[in-house]
């Protein structure tokens, strides 16, 4: 059944009352993908992570379960979600190991090359300008850095009938790894993950290393 308008608006930014009941669904809904999505960063204790449109929270806090030593950003658009996220994993905030910024995804209030992983898990639908926010997610990429963006493709005929096209951009997973390509990630790679009907896939980028820099276990 197709989503009300109000609904989907939800999605793109929770606000208000309902947004408050839409944050926990959320973060029970999603769980699977994002889990899926974590794998794919091969997260090490060391690293520097960002998630993008991280909502509620939660998958930076399992994130913290490896990331012992780095740290953990997320930033997301919605006052609802932020204020959520910050009281939901309060200790892990207090402890100083994450950190949860309000603002948008196409002005990044990052340096350049601040992180090691950079990861947006059904955020893409609404960015109206999708260059933006790549360049974005890249220029805050360290060189050797990995990033990754999950969604519902186009594919998903199930997807495009349900969720209106007015507020959700669908877009197939040629077109997003296209997107990833022209905003200079390199070894552009798909992975899919399935969830009964529910088909997500994953678009994987990396940065080039720094010339000279080697990984620790290739140096002789
Ligand atoms: C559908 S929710 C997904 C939340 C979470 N990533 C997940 O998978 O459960 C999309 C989230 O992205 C946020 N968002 C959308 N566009 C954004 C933007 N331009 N900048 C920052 N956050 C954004 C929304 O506020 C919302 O919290």
């Amino acid at each position: 059944m197709r989503k009300p308008r109000f609904i989907a608006k939800q999605g793109r930014k929770p606000s208000g009352l309902l947004g408050q009941i839409v944050v926990r669904v959320m973060a029970t809904e999603t769980a699977d993908e994002n889990a899926f999505a974590l794998d794919l960063l091969q997260l090490q204790p060391q690293d520097a992570v960002l998630e993008i449109g991280s909502g509620h929270g939660d998958t930076l806090a399992k994130a913290a379960n490896v990331v012992s030593r780095g740290s953990l950003c997320g930033i997301d658009f919605s006052t609802v979600m932020h204020r959520h996220a910050m009281r939901r994993h309060r200790r892990l905030v207090a402890e100083k190991r994450i950190e949860f910024h309000f603002g948008s995804s196409d002005q990044l209030p990052f340096d350049n090359q601040s992180f090691d992983k950079v990861f947006a898990v059904h955020t893409v639908y609404f960015w109206e300008k999708p260059l933006d926010h790549l360049a974005e997610a890249r220029r805050v990429l360290k060189p050797g850095g990995r990033f990754v963006v999950g969604f519902r493709p186009a594919e998903d005929t199930g997807f495009r009938a349900t969720y209106p096209s007015e507020i959700y951009n669908i877009r197939s997973e040629a077109e997003i790894a296209q997107l990833v390509r022209d905003s200079d990630f390199e070894a552009v790679a798909l992975r899919r993950h399935t969830r009964g009907a529910l088909q997500f896939s994953f678009v994987i980028g990396t940065s080039t290393p720094r010339e000279g820099c080697q990984p620790e276990a290739t140096r002789s």
